[in-house]
């Protein structure tokens, strides 16, 4: 496996790797590997010849008040874990050379960061947007894969795609959640057992919005009451939100149907912020389309 750090060496790798007919598929992430990183590897080798995983975290996604410097690493662990995949090559650069001295653009998309996760991080969005426009640059991949656990994120980057029209198609990949249902997150590192009986309010909170669907409930407003109130009653949380939206294109609703996504952010002692996502149909085929 190539561990390859300078953005021209990886441009040349993968050059190479092109010139002998190989379907090159990415996996962006900031590491500390969990099983739903390694699924979408694995979904990426399906959909390619050559993986590239790149391992980087991105500093201008998170806001000054932000976790940054919280958030886990373990370089070592991480290639310990990657060299059990499918993974041809590690991307794994420094701030530095992403963001040389006199660095000044900026990918945004306009309407689909406005609420949810963009109404609390206003410039996490445009962070996110053009790390992975520089990480396409860089690795130029045919395919790409991300997680449906940042459903919002993965919406905003088909639209990129889509609105620039760059030649690779993304696929999304299933959230993949702990035996008791929490979603993998890095961030999970960062909970105290007490935190993480907290934590598991997001899934049980899912859980429970299907319960109601199940049982004739369709007013959107009565399902989110129910669920924050569920959320509120474990110790040690505060709600960003809980917004019940049309997984196609991701617009508030205000009647549930077999389209409707039940979105989630919540803080665990207000340190650790966690987000989750679930149809209130789960089997339901409803995901994004064109939004
Ligand atoms: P990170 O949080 O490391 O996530 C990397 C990828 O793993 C994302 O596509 C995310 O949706 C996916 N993922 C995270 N938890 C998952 C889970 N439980 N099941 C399935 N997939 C999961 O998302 C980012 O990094 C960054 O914003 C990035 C896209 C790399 C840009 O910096």
């Amino acid at each position: 496996m190539e561990i390859l750090q300078r953005p021209d060496e990886m441009q040349q790798w993968v050059r190479g790797q092109r010139r002998s007919g190989a379907c090159i598929g990415l996996v962006p992430t900031m590491g500390f590997f969990h099983d739903g990183h390694l699924s979408l590897m694995r979904l990426a080798a399906q959909h390619a010849d050559t993986v590239v995983v790149s391992l980087f975290v991105n500093p201008t996604q998170f806001a000054p008040n932000e976790d940054l410097d919280r958030y886990p690493r373990d370089f070592e662990r991480d290639m310990l874990m990657l060299r059990r995949e499918q993974v041809a090559a590690v991307f794994a650069p420094t701030p530095e050379l992403m963001y040389p001295p006199g660095f000044q653009t900026e990918v945004r998309v306009q309407h689909l960061t406005k609420y949810l996760c963009g109404r609390t991080r206003p410039h996490h969005f445009a962070g996110v947007a053009t790390v992975v426009t520089k990480l396409f640059n860089i690795v130029q991949p045919d395919v790409a894969v991300f997680g449906e656990k940042d459903y919002q994120q993965l919406a905003i980057i088909r639209r990129f795609v889509t609105d620039l029209n760059l030649p690779i198609r993304i696929i999304g990949g299933p959230i993949v959640r702990e035996d008791d249902g929490l979603a993998m997150s890095s961030r999970n590192a960062n909970l105290d057992r007490s935190h993480r009986a907290s934590a598991l309010s997001l899934s049980t909170g899912i859980g429970l919005a299907r319960d109601l669907y199940c049982q004739g409930e369709r007013n959107a407003m009565a399902i989110a009451t129910a669920v924050q109130r569920h959320i509120l009653s474990f110790p040690h949380t505060s709600i960003d939100y809980v917004s019940l939206i049309d997984s196609r294109n991701l617009d508030l609703v205000e009647q549930v149907d077999v389209h409707t996504m039940l979105a989630l952010a919540v803080h665990i002692d207000g340190k650790v912020r966690l987000i989750d996502n679930g149809l209130l149909v789960p089997h339901s085929e409803s995901r994004i389309s064109a939004v």
